[in-house]
């Protein structure tokens, strides 16, 4: 990307943001407008997470979040569950050859017990491997829940004998520990809501919904999403 490309996007009175969050949302409809299957819906998306992340990357966003499969999302018939996981396995196994040329560090946030053996093996894999990676940090959100989330750090406070308690305290209980707050989430695939996704993490987030559906959100997307960050008025409940 040439230096003024990126002067142009970080520019504005909001700058890039250090930390994208994304619900990746519509890759069912975009296979249905297809006539293709479901699965297929969610191999696009595959695809179009991994062309997210390399963007993220060149644009200089340090944070990286993503939506990929909810505590609620179990609630789907068998074969789509099952298709996602085999989507994973195949993403992650990707990621293990080609993370050593990309530099990118992987964080899973998520509760792995319900994942197959092998699976969460992988998972481990790649954390461990990327771990001293510099390049931008990505987090995946597996069997992620905003609620379970915050249920699973009051539990982990406990556990460690109560300590003094402050927000940031707490926060470091959370699955990505003492990593800024998202500055912008976006929304594909036209829903206007947050769907237990990092409930305590987007306090004060900036928010940007779009129509159109994962699998078509490509860089010129996200420059609109930054773009439309560049323009708020962030006052963290301050005048100005
Ligand atoms: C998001 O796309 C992917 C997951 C939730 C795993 P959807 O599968 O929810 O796509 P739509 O919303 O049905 O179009
Ligand atoms: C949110 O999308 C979860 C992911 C993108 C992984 P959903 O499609 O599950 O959300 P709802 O059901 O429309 O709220
Ligand atoms: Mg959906």
């Amino acid at each position: 990307m040439s230096a003024d490309k990126r002067a142009e996007l970080a520019g504005g009175p909001t700058g890039l943001p250090r930390h994208i969050a994304v619900i990746m949302d519509g890759n069912g409809r975009w296979a249905k407008m297809r006539g293709m299957p479901r699965t297929a819906g969610h191999s696009a998306g595959a695809d179009s997470f991994r062309r997210a992340a390399r963007y993220c990357q060149k644009l200089g966003v340090e944070y990286l979040t993503v939506y990929a499969f909810s505590t609620e999302n179990w609630k789907r018939p068998r074969e789509e569950v099952e298709g996602i996981m085999a989507l994973l396995e195949k993403y992650l196994r990707q990621a293990l050859r080609d993370m050593d040329k990309e530099q990118i560090r992987i964080c899973i946030f998520g509760d792995l017990t319900p994942f197959s053996p092998k699976l969460r093996q992988m998972c481990a894999a790649c954390m461990e491997k990327s771990a001293g990676y510099t390049g931008g940090q990505v987090n995946i959100c597996l069997n992620y829940g905003g609620r379970d989330e915050i249920v699973r750090a009051a539990k982990r406070w406990a556990a460690a004998g109560c300590p003094e308690l402050t927000e940031d305290v707490f926060g470091g209980y959370m699955w990505g520990g003492h990593i800024p707050d998202p500055d912008l989430l976006i929304r594909p695939g036209g829903e206007k809501r947050i769907s237990n996704f990092l409930l305590w993490e987007l306090a004060y987030t900036e928010m940007y919904f779009s129509d159109v559906l994962w699998p078509d959100f490509d860089e010129k997307e996200f420059d609109k999403a930054i773009a439309a960050f560049r323009e708020r008025n962030r006052r963290f409940g301050d005048v100005q």
